[in-house]
């Protein structure tokens, strides 16, 4: 069947995580909770902290890199850089301009998509447009996340939840059959405060009060956030698997955002769609927001479970409330992924500022750094 999307197809993907392992036992010894309660509740056992030499521009970087280089393309090819991030390294420039930079393209266009943990869904339906339309051949779309360095670590509430990583996919246009099928997007601002960064911006600028209380970090009604991402999560899935002119039974794959197992096991048993077909690995890298998708379907490509041909949907939800799914038919050579082996974070550099630098790693975890004997 001819999807009334077409031509547009990823021809690369990659991501990075930092070294650094923040695990369940390590929380146990900064706030009350335990091991057993965090993998029943969440899934989650541990996840990565990005080290004070490293940002979301820098991740993010190392990412597209690989993801350019599985595509056989240069820097140089890329017409767009789109970075999903709720969590950019200044409010301006945006996280994309740096990458721009860093990964030696001379020649994109480069912006930041803010949409919260679905930011890359968004950056991927936004670069499907542009190529699409025709505005651009190759577009690199990035999720970069560093929530360590606005995550309070003594709220058991959140703390447990989030880590940082970054995840890319090249799209481009091709008259191949399959690629981009159906896209779906959505925004509940009901649910606007749900998750919330409430200090910083417009309407609560940085003051010695807001930073005294704390609102420099996230919020979440972790309840709340819980019942309407299963509910939106549901919706958005079948409204882009019925784009595409499919039905769920048509998929091989679904890729989530990875959020909290419970949520992704009652979003399958509310669509009647069996686990076996859904990429899970929440338990090595937590909530990672916008990279969550990217850093997932990097690894299900590279574990083997996506094939040329394959039916794929990528689907996520986060701040906003928003929502958004990309069916997709796979149609690059899995093992295009071996020409980004060597790839890494000796091969991006950030352009500094001109303030004193400073280091952004989190205090709380400095204990941690120091016994890991990590130098980065
Ligand atoms: O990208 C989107 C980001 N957000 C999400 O995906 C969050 C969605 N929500 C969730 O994942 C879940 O709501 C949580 C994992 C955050 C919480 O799970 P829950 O099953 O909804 O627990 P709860 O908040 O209803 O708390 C149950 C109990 C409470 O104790 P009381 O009040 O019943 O005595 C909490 O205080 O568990 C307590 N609790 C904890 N206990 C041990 C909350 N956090 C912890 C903790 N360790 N870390």
């Amino acid at each position: 069947m001819t999807s009334p999307l077409s031509g547009v197809h990823v021809t690369g993907w990659g991501s990075y995580a930092p070294s650094l392992v923040l695990t369940n036992a390590d929380l146990e010894r900064m706030v009350e909770t335990n091991d057993e309660w965090v993998v029943s509740r969440t899934g989650i056992r541990e996840r990565r902290i990005a080290g004070p030499n490293e940002t979301t521009a820098s991740m993010a970087s190392v990412a597209g890199l690989r993801a350019i280089a599985t595509a056989g393309l240069e820097p140089d090819d890329i017409d767009l850089i789109i970075v999903g991030t709720l969590t950019p390294d200044y409010p301006m420039p945006s996280t994309a301009a740096l990458v721009k930079q860093a990964i030696g393209n001379k020649r994109a266009a480069a912006m930041d998509v803010a949409a919260a943990c679905s930011g890359f869904v968004y950056g991927y339906a936004t670069a499907h447009a542009y190529v699409a339309s025709g505005m651009a051949k190759n577009v690199l779309v990035i999720g970069a996340e560093t929530l360590s360095r606005y995550t309070d670590f003594t709220d058991r509430g959140t703390c447990i939840l989030f880590g940082d990583g970054a995840g890319a996919a090249v799209l481009s246009a091709s008259d191949e059959p399959g690629g981009t099928m159906g896209i779906e997007m959505t925004t509940e601002p009901s649910g606007a405060y749900y998750i919330w960064l409430p200090a910083g911006g417009s309407a609560r600028p940085t003051t010695n009060a807001t930073l005294a209380s704390g609102e420099h970090y996230m919020k979440m009604k972790g309840a709340e956030t819980f019942k309407m991402a299963v509910r939106t999560l549901g919706s958005t899935s079948l409204a882009s698997v019925r784009r595409a002119g499919l039905e769920l039974s048509d998929l091989d794959l679904v890729v989530p955002h990875q959020a909290n197992v419970r949520i992704i096991e009652a979003l399958a048993k509310s669509l009647h769609f069996p686990m076996e077909k859904v990429f899970v690995n929440v338990s090595r890298y937590g909530n990672t927001s916008a990279a969550s998708v990217p850093l997932a379907l990097s690894e299900a490509v590279a574990s083997g479970r996506v094939k040329q041909g394959d039916r794929l949907l990528l689907v996520a939800f986060g701040a906003g409330l928003t929502s958004g799914a990309i069916t997709l038919q796979w149609t690059a050579d899995p093992a295009a992924m071996a020409r980004a082996a060597g790839i890494g974070p000796a091969d991006v550099t950030i352009q500094p500022g001109y303030l004193e630098p400073t280091n952004p790693f989190p205090a709380a975890l400095e204990w941690l750094r120091a016994e890991s004997g990590a130098a980065s």
